[in-house]
């Protein structure tokens, strides 16, 4: 190839000018090629988009398997081990990953973990319900006591990772969403983590709504104390850890049947 172009300059008469551009327009040809030659060799092993041939993707049964295989498990289940920082960059990069419009990826999080981080964690929580107690009811405190007694001891015994679940509401200055769409680009992204946890043998967790918390979740001191800004939403967090030996989960679903509408038929 290289003999055939330089005898090709060779034979080219007349300025350098002219046998340079030459040059100039072969180099930039064969690195177009080259670039298209990566671009299709990386589109077809990441199944096109959709249209490859899906050679390196599981099959339709594991598809299916993993996402019916996905359960939620809770705190009490988990036996303390520790997720390697090669295993929380996989569930991270798998999290980024969710579909976005506009591709303003509005999914943050917060890792958090650690006996004293999970603590410090804890302890805004209650911090703020204590400073705020005279705005709340009585249940509201009640509810939230024992749920924090709880806490206060299972998160740091059993979990390895809360990974706080928050939104950046326009978080791309030029594109303003609706924020519906932004809360389900976020949902998406924690169900990518919820799936790529289920990948790994043994580990497992859960979304918590932080429901025995929502004042506080929803304040702006918190969102300040995670980094965020007041329009910014925080949705609770993914409790994640390894499962004690010997539990199961079971879960059940209606059929999809009762929730799908078919206009399918044509005739
Ligand atoms: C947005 C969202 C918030 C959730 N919050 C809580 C929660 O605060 N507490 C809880 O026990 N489960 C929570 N869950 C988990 C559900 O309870 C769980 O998905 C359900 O019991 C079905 O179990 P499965 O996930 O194993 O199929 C939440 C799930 C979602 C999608």
């Amino acid at each position: 190839m290289l003999d055939y172009i330089l005898e090709l300059l060779q034979n080219v008469s007349g300025p350098l000018i002219v046998q340079l551009f030459l040059i100039y327009c072969i180099a930039f040809l064969i690195g177009y090629v080259i670039k298209l030659r990566q671009k299709l060799t990386l589109s077809i092993e990441s199944g096109g988009g959709g249209g490859g041939d899906g050679a390196s993707l599981p099959n339709k049964d594991q598809v299916l398997n993993l996402i019916k295989t996905r359960r939620s498990v809770m705190p009490k289940d988990l036996c303390g081990e520790v997720l390697s920082d090669e295993d929380l960059s996989y569930l991270l990069e798998a999290a980024n990953w969710a579909p976005t419009h506009h591709k303003t990826e509005p999914w943050r999080y917060v890792a958090i973990s650690g006996g004293k981080n999970m603590l410090d964690y804890l302890e805004f929580l209650e911090d703020w319900y204590s400073v705020n107690r005279e705005n709340l009811t009585s249940d509201d405190m009640t509810k939230f006591d024992k749920k924090y007694q709880t806490l206060k001891s299972l998160l740091p015994a059993n979990a390895s990772h809360l990974l706080v679940i928050c939104m950046k509401r326009k978080a791309l200055p030029d594109k303003l969403l609706p924020e519906w769409e932004e809360i389900c680009a976020t949902a998406c992204s924690v169900q990518n983590i919820h799936l790529a946890v289920t990948a790994l043998p043994g580990w497992g967790g859960f979304w918590s709504s932080h429901t025995w918390c929502k004042h506080a979740r929803d304040s702006k001191q918190f969102k300040e104390y995670l980094g965020l800004e007041e329009e910014d939403r925080v949705f609770g967090a993914f409790i994640l850890g390894k499962v004690a030996p010997g539990r199961k989960f079971k879960s059940t679903r209606g059929p999809w049947q009762d929730k799908v509408i078919m206009r399918t038929n044509n005739e």
